[in-house]
């Protein structure tokens, strides 16, 4: 057991011997975002394309909250909201909290391995997890913090879940959040939007100095760059008018971590997130330079129509907590979570599927079990998926389209009684329709009309959630 007050001591020290080092790309470099990284459009689609084909990834929220459970001193919290947000909602400082959480930290041995082979099972080709939540706790081996799951566990975890999500062949990305409930120097009243335990209360270390805590999050994205290899993703999480890009140093942060991991993708919370949670918000969404990350990211709700022109990606929670609450048992069903994997690939989205493991790192079986039935349904009808882009038609009744070159994928959610479906066909010559279950590629019956295609389908659903009909075209 760690003895947090000795953290505590360690922490302050090590905060100030940390002041007088040189930061990850200095701030005299810092200029114009027109210049951040120059990159043709070519190549910009090509550092893309792996991200493009893949639509479906983990995220995984993991961090000292994870071990409380939504439970404070032995009260339950509440059972709906995103827990890893805990310490804000108790209102407790920094160490309060780490005494309260750390005792329920026990990564238990191979941990990483289950995230890794769930993400796999589930078919999931990319896996994103909070290297830092709000709360400030690192997962990664830092020198420039004590409150960190080397010092905490002798282990580096960051690195055991890199090292297990590259083992089964999956990119790997981390989350990671700019603001920072922990650092002595984050300075919680310098913006209007940050949020922060202590909020309206006066900082009880003093006056703080915001400078000191940007060198800190840009030594540490460093160090997230510099000492786990290759790495896919950056997701920052995130800033509001008042704290955004510049705020952070964010070109100067941008440009280094792009000059350390040249071929990585980034969301583009670093900046400024609009109204990410409104479904209406299609121009917010788009409202940032294509320098300042490579995807948006609307959270818990899939825009209408998608978000056209740009690159995007849905999170979304299981229940309704990112970090791991006890007391939430709102769980989506498997039928919700596929059909909305499908509807977001539709539209021509990504989606993030987020688990909330325990303080052991073990995640619920709940969320096991739905992995695993999604996994299942992408093992026989994956092609209508991974590689597919948005459905060049509006969204029929009875459920959705993907489509790829000289195909259409049929995503039959409400199977007709008539044994009749009814495909748009938008000006294209269907040549061909089988069930994308059926191995031998039986070709269904068809008649086309000049709207649409009428193609006989078995009287039985191949899938009780979506059944998929692929149509071979020509134009
Ligand atoms: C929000 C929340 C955070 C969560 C994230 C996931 O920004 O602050 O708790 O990690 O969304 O998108």
């Amino acid at each position: 057991m760690v003895n947090i007050f000795g953290v505590r001591v360690m922490l302050v020290l090590g905060v100030a011997a940390m002041c007088t080092v040189g930061a990850f790309g200095a701030a005299e470099n810092a200029q114009t975002t027109a210049s951040l990284v120059a990159e043709t459009p070519k190549a910009r689609d090509a550092r893309m394309s792996w991200w493009r084909e893949a639509r479906f990834g983990m995220f995984v929220h993991w961090g000292l909250y994870s071990g409380l459970a939504g439970t404070w001193k032995g009260e339950s919290t509440g059972d709906s909201g995103g827990k890893e947000w805990i310490q804000n909602q108790v209102k407790a400082d920094t160490w309060e909290y780490a005494h309260e959480a750390i005792p329920h930290f026990r990564p238990k041995e191979g941990f990483a391995r289950e995230w890794a082979q769930l993400a796999k099972e589930a078919g999931c080709r990319y896996l994103v997890f909070t290297s830092k939540h709000h709360e400030g706790f690192a997962l990664f081996d830092s020198q420039y913090t004590d409150y960190d799951g080397a010092d905490l566990t002798g282990r580096d975890l960051c690195k055991e879940i890199v090292d297990a999500v590259k083992a089964k062949g999956l990119r790997v990305g981390f989350y990671h959040s700019v603001i920072d409930w922990h650092h002595p120097q984050y300075d919680y009243e310098a913006a209007n939007q940050l949020p922060h335990p202590l909020r309206g209360q006066p900082s009880p270390n003093g006056p703080r100095n915001h400078a000191i805590y940007v060198d800190y999050l840009h030594h540490q994205a460093n160090e997230l760059m510099t000492n786990y290899g290759p790495i896919d993703i950056i997701w920052w999480d995130y800033s509001k008018e008042g704290n955004d890009g510049p705020f952070w140093r964010a070109d100067e942060l941008m440009r280094a971590v792009r000059a350390a991991q040249p071929a990585i993708i980034s969301n583009n919370r670093l900046y400024h997130i609009p109204d990410i949670e409104k479904e209406d918000s299609v121009a917010r969404l788009k409202s940032w330079k294509p320098e300042q990350g490579d995807f948006t990211t609307p959270e818990q709700t899939v825009p209408s129509t998608g978000v056209p022109g740009v690159d995007w990606e849905v999170c979304m929670t299981m229940n309704t907590t990112w970090g791991y609450n006890e007391h939430d048992h709102a769980w989506k069903s498997t039928e919700t979570l596929l059909r909305t994997l499908i509807d977001i690939v539709s539209k021509g989205g990504n989606y993030l599927l987020n688990v909330g493991p325990k303080g052991d790192g073990s995640i619920p079986e709940e969320s096991i079990t739905s992995m695993r039935a999604i996994g299942a349904w992408m093992a026989v009808n994956g092609d209508a998926i991974y590689g597919t882009t948005a459905s060049p038609v509006e969204p029929p009744a009875w459920g959705r389209l993907t489509a790829k070159p000289g195909k259409l994928y049929a995503h039959v959610f409400d199977w007709p009684q008539s044994g009749v479906l009814e495909v748009p066909r938008d000006g294209r010559t269907v040549t061909k329709a089988y069930l994308l279950a059926d191995a031998g590629k039986t070709a269904l019956q068809m008649e086309s009309s000049a709207d649409a295609v009428s193609i006989r389908i078995p009287a039985a659903a191949p899938d009780p959630i979506a059944s998929v009909v692929v149509l071979e075209v020509a134009r």
